[in-house]
């Protein structure tokens, strides 16, 4: 029977136990470089089995919120190296989220104060991110109406996956995921509520709402090795204004087989609906599934132990627990984050837990 304690081989990456710290934007760089204080902050939660990263911009009109660090800048990529070799001197293991938000973002985050760009040119209505107001100071405010990216523009945004791909490795990164979930670009073409493109990177046909992630994992695959590979997808989690569409499953289903072909390291899904959609999801993909939301360590290794589960991954409970693991390990109890603290403020939050 497999322990969440128990060392798990990732494509040929040993991860010391079957626990994932998810991915958690933590708004805490500066000029979009991440700081000395993440290389701390991600060490002391070396001993998850296998980190991923806050989501990180692969591109500045990738950027959705002040504060996000990016991954396509030699200084950027200097500030990574710092947690990567921070976490590896603790005998961790550490991917990195690459993000590109669409049109969840705002003109003032842009270069020149340019549109953000997704499938069509539709507002995320209701949606709002962390950019600037009118003044120029930094407020909540609307997402802005996008453009639609011209097949130059879809040829870019898998240029710059690719470069931030390459970046991680120099960065010293163990794998990179892709974030293809919550309601960001990959999302906002693979919905075919809201992408009705008519050119073959959108409309009826599932292949076509696809192709764009298709070609950003096979470039990616082909630069740094498809086992470094990770992909995120949360498909009934239908943010920032996304919702459901016809073809909804089969949509998903196509995306699991299609990935299950390409022997990556890993899916990494959330809001996977139904018992009988996870199981069917399970059954469409036959690589590494890991899965985040709401897991103790009771449902988490019972998730491993009914097999619809490779590794639990982690959200809030790392937030306040450095040493996570030891305490699931020893059943000591668990201490509470501070909410206000999730983003933005400096190190109170976010380094200054303590390990029991
Ligand atoms: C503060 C915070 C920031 C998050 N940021 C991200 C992110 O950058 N990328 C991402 O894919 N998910 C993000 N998530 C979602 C988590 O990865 C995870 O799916 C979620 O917290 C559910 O797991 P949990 O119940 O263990 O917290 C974030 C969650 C929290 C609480």
């Amino acid at each position: 029977m497999p322990s969440l304690f128990d060392s798990y081989d990732l494509s040929g990456l040993r991860l010391s136990n079957r626990v994932v710290m998810a991915p958690m934007t933590r708004a805490r760089a500066i000029d979009t470089i991440p700081q000395e204080h993440a290389a701390v902050y991600y060490a002391q939660r070396a001993g998850a089995g296998l980190i991923i990263t806050e989501s990180t911009q692969v591109s500045s009109q990738g950027r959705g919120y002040l504060c996000t660090p990016g991954i396509h800048t030699p200084e950027q990529i200097a500030g990574w190296k710092r947690t990567t070799d921070a976490v590896h001197r603790a005998g961790g293991r550490i991917f990195v989220q690459l993000w590109h938000v669409g049109r969840v973002s705002h003109t003032s985050l842009q270069e020149f104060g340019q549109a953000p760009v997704s499938a069509v040119a539709v507002r995320a209505a209701g949606t709002m991110v962390q950019a600037y107001d009118a003044e120029g100071k930094p407020a909540q405010v609307g997402a802005s109406e996008p453009v639609a990216l011209e097949i130059a523009g879809i040829q870019r945004v898998v240029a710059d996956f690719l470069g931030a791909a390459r970046n991680a490795m120099s960065a010293g990164f163990d794998g990179v995921e892709i974030h293809a979930g919550n309601g960001y670009l990959f999302e906002q073409f693979i919905n075919g509520g809201l992408n009705t493109r008519d050119d073959r990177y959108g409309g009826a046909s599932i292949d076509n709402r696809l192709r764009l992630l298709l070609e950003t994992v096979d470039a990616v695959a082909e630069a740094i090795g498809k086992e470094r590979v990770g992909v995120r997808v949360s498909p009934f989690a239908r943010l920032s204004d996304l919702h459901a569409f016809s073809g909804e499953e089969d949509t998903w289903l196509a995306l699991a087989e299609a990935l299950s072909k390409r022997g990556l390291a890993y899916i990494h899904a959330s809001h996977l609906g139904t018992p009988e959609f996870q199981q069917a999801f399970r059954e469409a993909y036959r690589g590494t599934l890991i899965m985040a939301g709401g897991f103790t360590a009771e449902t988490a290794q019972q998730a491993l132990e009914d097999g619809q589960i490779d590794l639990a991954v982690f959200g809030r409970p790392f937030i306040a627990n450095p040493d996570l693991v030891e305490r699931m390990r020893h059943s000591w109890p668990l201490a509470e984050a501070e909410r206000e603290a999730f983003y933005g403020v400096g190190t109170h939050g976010y380094i200054d837990y303590p390990p029991i």
